[in-house]
């Protein structure tokens, strides 16, 4: 079966988050993580076949859902997992908030590397938890996390740690050293390492494994929290599904007690688009890596040969989202520029970069739609260059 991702599909006037915000204007959304492709077939199909039974009482997981999960994870990562471990979410966000809660008290300390996807910082506050953030550094051609700093900056109220594996916005996938070296940092200061993987599934080269953060050993495995969802690989973020994995049992009861009459259920139809996903699309995930990876050598080359003052600065190894150095453009709000422009992307100061230096491209979408992007940015910057 081919799968035709150039096909385009009117998202303007429906309940899109990422078209609305520029609903009745000329700009492109490049900005939220979500792509404009359609879910699946096999998605589409097990969604609709539960429609036509008609009723949407309160939802409970069934077997063949979290066994759904269960052999995604010893398929694609030689993960085995209990399938008592898997504790439902509505989201991921809920996850980091909930995480934050569960093992850190109030003025307690979060860490994270920036720049890093928002709510990694906003978690913590959330909840009167502070967010302490470590920069990464570049060097040898890549993102680096800067060691020496991460360690300086443990304190005694420091109980958790923030992951990105892979890494929104830097696009980058961690080796199996790096994670193994992160752990041994969380055990031997004792932090809870939660592991948000909800990219794990959109690895571009297809050279770089994944590997679960609470697989590299028992002792890391005991302290990890791993966040998931379908969302990000198969387009269905509206639908509110995701989980936790969290192998040992007082750390998920004492995760689950923090969700008590708080976080509200899945929903009947994301456990069904959930089970599909890891089921019965991977045909559809491969043909998707395939247009994504093809847009990713479209956006490299268009920005080396016709968008001056703008770099990547790393390889781009995974997801559908790159993080673009616009520094030398001198723009004091390079969002508002580009969005004269007609494209909007999204502010990298969000992510904890400094304003005006970076901002993040969503590659998600139609050939065609990048191509028109970035057709766009180059005359903005013509512009720019010629006032
Ligand atoms: C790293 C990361 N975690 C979580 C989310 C959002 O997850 P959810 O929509 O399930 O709250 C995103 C969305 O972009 C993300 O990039």
């Amino acid at each position: 079966m081919t799968f035709d991702f150039d096909q385009p599909v009117e998202r303007a006037g429906t309940d899109s988050q990422k078209w609305q915000k520029y609903a009745g204007h000329d700009v492109l959304p490049m900005w939220v993580a979500d792509m404009d492709f359609k879910s699946p077939p096999a998605i589409l199909e097990a969604l609709h076949r539960r429609v036509d039974h008609g009723l949407f009482g309160y939802a409970r997981p069934v077997k063949s859902t979290t066994d759904s999960i269960v052999t995604a994870m010893e398929l694609r990562y030689g993960w085995k997992i209990d399938p008592a471990w898997v504790v439902w979410l509505p989201g991921l966000v809920v996850g980091l908030n909930v995480t934050s809660q569960a093992f850190a008290d109030p003025g307690d300390e979060v860490l994270s590397l920036t720049p890093v996807y928002p709510p990694f910082m906003t978690a913590p506050k959330n909840s009167s938890r502070v967010s302490v953030t470590v920069p990464f550094v570049l060097s040898d051609g890549g993102w680096q996390i800067d060691w020496a700093a991460l360690e300086r900056a443990i304190t005694p109220r420091t109980k958790l740690f923030f992951l990105c594996n892979p890494h929104n916005p830097l696009a980058r996938v961690w080796r199996r050293e790096e994670l193994v070296k992160l752990g041994e940092f969380c055990v031997r200061h004792d932090l809870v390492l939660c592991s948000d993987e909800i990219h794990c599934d959109l690895i571009l080269d297809p050279s770089l494994p994944h590997v679960p953060t609470a697989v590299l050993s028992p002792e890391i495995a005991a302290r990890t929290i791993t966040l998931m969802a379908p969302s990000k690989t198969y387009n269905v973020p509206g639908l509110g599904t995701s989980f936790a994995i969290i192998p040992d049992a007082t750390r998920r009861s004492r995760f689950v007690l923090a969700t008590a009459g708080i976080v509200a259920e899945v929903n009947n139809l994301g456990y069904v688009a959930c089970e599909a996903a890891y089921r019965d699309c991977e045909p559809w995930r491969q043909a998707l890596l395939a247009y994504l990876r093809g847009n990713r050598d479209l956006l490299l080359e268009f920005v080396a040969r016709d968008l001056p003052g703008v770099r990547v600065e790393a390889p781009i190894e995974a997801t559908y989202l790159a993080w673009l150095n616009v520094s030398a453009l001198g723009l004091a709000d390079p969002i508002a520029h580009f969005e004269q422009h007609g494209v909007g992307l999204s502010e990298g100061a969000y992510f904890g970069a400094k304003k005006g230096t970076h901002v993040r491209l969503n590659f998600g979408c139609t050939r065609a739609t990048l191509t028109e992007a970035l057709r766009r940015m180059k005359a903005a910057i013509s512009a720019h260059c010629l006032r």
